[in-house]
């Protein structure tokens, strides 16, 4: 799945998308409760990428977070922009976030990597962790599954990871996994949040003992 396809798929439904699922009132009331306490500890400006809709965004602003939203679809930042006015948002993709080593205390990317073809989702976690400062966050939401393999996402073609296959995906590329939280409703796919640390890659993230 190129990032093409992805963007045009999003671009092309971004305003039925917003006006669908671009409010918190259509968020899980658990993923409220698991951003919110991910964030209470932040210090710094976190990145909201893959914001879509900006509603994430401006929730993380009202829980005192320093955020910026970025996405690849135009469409999207101009809507977030109009509707979270005090919020900045900007275009830009997963794989090029577009700011300087360290720069963010952390990283929010909530269903966003799911488009990933699974070859491109070390390079845009690599990405991420050039991004987020040593000893920074990463909070991604994400389907689980049993194996890593695609599904007709209702967008456009999405893909399961196992956790344990995501979290070795997280550890190449320099973070350590500190939790995992998994939900799943009665008729929905299985869905999973992994809070991972970004780490210096030349220290184990385990002292054999
Ligand atoms: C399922 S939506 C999630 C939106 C938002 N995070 C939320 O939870 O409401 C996936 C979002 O990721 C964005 N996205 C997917 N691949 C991307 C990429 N390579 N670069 C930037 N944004 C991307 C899409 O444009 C879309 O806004």
């Amino acid at each position: 799945m190129t990032g093409n396809v992805v963007r045009d798929a999003y671009a092309g439904q971004a305003e039925e998308y917003t006006a669908l699922l671009g409010s918190m009132a259509n968020t899980h009331e658990s993923d409220q409760r698991l951003i919110a306490q991910w964030a209470r500890d932040l210090r710094g400006t976190v990145i909201d990428a893959g914001c879509g809709p900006g509603n994430w965004t401006d929730f993380l602003k009202k829980h005192g977070v320093d955020a910026e939203g970025i996405d690849q679809v135009q469409a999207f930042i101009g809507q977030a922009r109009k509707r979270f006015p005090t919020v900045p948002f900007r275009v830009a993709s997963l794989g090029n976030l577009g700011v300087r080593d360290g720069y963010a205390a952390a990283i929010l990317a909530w269903y966003s990597v799911i488009h990933l073809a699974p070859n491109d989702l070390p390079a845009v976690l690599r990405e991420f962790a050039r991004c987020i400062t040593l000893g920074g966050s990463l909070l991604f939401g994400f389907f689980e599954g049993d194996a890593v393999e695609p599904f007709p996402h209702a967008v456009t073609t999405a893909y399961f990871w196992p956790i344990g296959e995501m979290s070795t995906q997280l550890e190449a590329a320099g973070f350590h996994v500190q939790a995992v939280n998994t939900r799943t409703d009665p008729g929905t796919r299985s869905h999973a949040a992994i809070i991972a640390h970004r780490i210096d890659g030349s220290v184990p993230s385990e002292v054999p003992g």
